[in-house]
This record gives structure tokens, sequence and C-alpha cells, in this order.
């Protein structure tokens, strides 16, 4: 499989080869998981390759939990995210504050709406970031609790739009994830993803007497692409896909 367009290799042992070499540049990727399955190990293991074999600067947006934690659990797949930010290499914006705002945002006498407010603070804070540091890859994890407070479709989908095209208008490649809410092969499709250029799906799925972890790519534009279920695991090196494995026989 190969296409023409320019990649960005995602990092991951095995993933390349079933989409064309990688990600294609300047995209906005999705990727849905369960939890506990490796969204958060494999947006970072994304940017750290990036960072290692390409020189590529990256930014992590983290709306799920501090710094701190994040950068320990890390540090136990050997990737050092104080030393890449101590170089200026990776940039980490907090974005957890946004889950405490309360209902009306008060700016002067004006009442803002928690979700208006989060949402231009958050893409404002990108922006800001990326005129600064000029990331190639940008990922955010995870869009969740963001999204939750859109129970309203038409909003929600003004609100990915918005947020699919504040990060369009960076240049990188971004990643950015969510959970999965439904499981299965015939499960039903986000809103998420009918926007976003490119879907990786993981999730966790009873074949025969156990439990196999698989990753299936849904869609990814500008790719001819492998789209069977394969397995994956989560080792020490971080998460590595099998392509040449089936789930089931
Ligand atoms: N060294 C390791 N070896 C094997 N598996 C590991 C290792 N470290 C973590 N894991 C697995 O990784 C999973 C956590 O990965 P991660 O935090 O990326 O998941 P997540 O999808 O982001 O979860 P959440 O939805 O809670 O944010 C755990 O379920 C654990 O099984
Ligand atoms: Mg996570």
């Amino acid at each position: 499989m190969s296409t023409t367009t320019d990649r960005a290799p995602s990092g991951i042992p095995g993933l390349d080869e079933m989409i064309g070499g990688g990600f294609p540049r300047g995209r906005v990727i999705l990727l849905l998981g369960e939890p506990g399955a490796g969204k958060t190990i494999f947006a970072s293991q994304f940017l750290v390759s990036g960072a290692k074999t390409g020189n590529e600067r990256g930014l992590f947006v983290c709306l799920e939990e501090a710094r701190v934690h994040l950068y320990r659990e890390m540090r136990l797949f050997g990737w050092d995210f104080t030393r890449l930010e101590n170089q200026g290499i990776i940039s980490f914006i907090d974005a957890t504050p946004l889950r405490l705002l309360p209902e009306k945002v008060k700016v002067g006498d004006v009442a803002i709406d928690r979700k208006d407010f989060s949402m231009l603070s958050l893409t404002q804070a990108i922006s800001r970031e990326v005129s600064r540091l000029k990331p190639s890859r940008i990922t955010v994890d995870s869009i969740t609790s963001l999204m939750l407070q859109y129970p309203d479709m038409v909003q929600r989908r003004a609100a990915i739009f918005d947020l699919v095209g504040a990060l369009v208008t960076t240049g990188a490649t971004c990643l950015v994830t969510s959970e999965l809410k439904s499981v299965g092969l015939r499960r039903n499709l986000e809103m998420e993803e009918f926007l976003a250029h490119g879907v990786i799906v993981l999730q966790s799925l009873r074949v025969g007497g156990s439990f196999t972890r698989m990753l299936q790519i849904e869609k990814m534009r500008e790719t001819a692409c492998d789209t069977q279920p394969r397995p994956y695991r989560i080792t020490e090196k971080g998460i590595e896909v099998y392509p040449g494995e089936t789930v089931f026989r």
C-alpha cells in the first residue's frame, strides 16, 4: 500500500504498514477506545517518537490528568517528558481546570455558558502555544468530558467543527482521543467519527474463551488502509500492533 501524501510515522510498531506509512500530515485523527485501552499511552508514544526520530516538536493538550501524573506514568515506558520539555521539544497544556468551571462564567457583566467558554479557552490556549512552539504534532487527550457538555446534537456538531477547525489551522498532525461509548463490531457511530479525517478504534473483544485487545482503522483520508481488526498489545515499550495476525479465525 502506498500513497503520495506526506506521512507522519505513528511511532506505533506495526501500525504504519496498515496506513500507507503513517498518518497523513496536517490531518486530525480520532483515537477512540474503552477505559484502559491505551489511548494516553498511544498519544504519548506518537509525540515521543516524533521527537526522537524526526526531531519533531510536539504539543500535549491534557484535559484528563495533571502533568505530574502523566509524566510519572509515561516514565514507566522510558519516555522522559520532563527532559523533552526542558529541551523545548515537547510542551504541555494542562487544560484540566476547564472541568472545574461553574455553569456560567461571568466576564464583567456578561455571563457565558461553561461549554462556550471552555471551548474558546481551549482553542485559544492551543493557538497561543502553537505560535510559540510551532509543533508538527499535537495530541488532545481526551475530549470525552468536553463533549459531554453538548447533549444537543446541533451544538455538539458545531463544537466538534470548531475544535477540528482550530486544529487544522495549526498545520500539525493531530491526534485526539475520546472514550468509546458502545463496543462491538456493529456499534453506533459518534458524531466525532464523521468529522475527523481518520478514526482508529481500540477495543477489547471476547474471542473464544478470552479477551483480545484489537485495533481497527475505521477510516483514514488519503489512504488505502487495512480495515481488518488486528491484535495489539501494551508492553513495557508501549503499544505494538500485529498487522500480520487476525483476531477472528
Ligand atoms: N508496563 C505495562 N505493561 C502492560 N500493560 C500496561 C503497562 N502499563 C500500563 N499498561 C496498561 O495500559 C492501560 C492504561 O493505558 P492508558 O492510560 O493509555 O489507557 P487509556 O485508554 O488512556 O485509559 P483512560 O480511559 O482511563 O484514560 C492499563 O489498562 C494497563 O493495562
Ligand atoms: Mg487516558
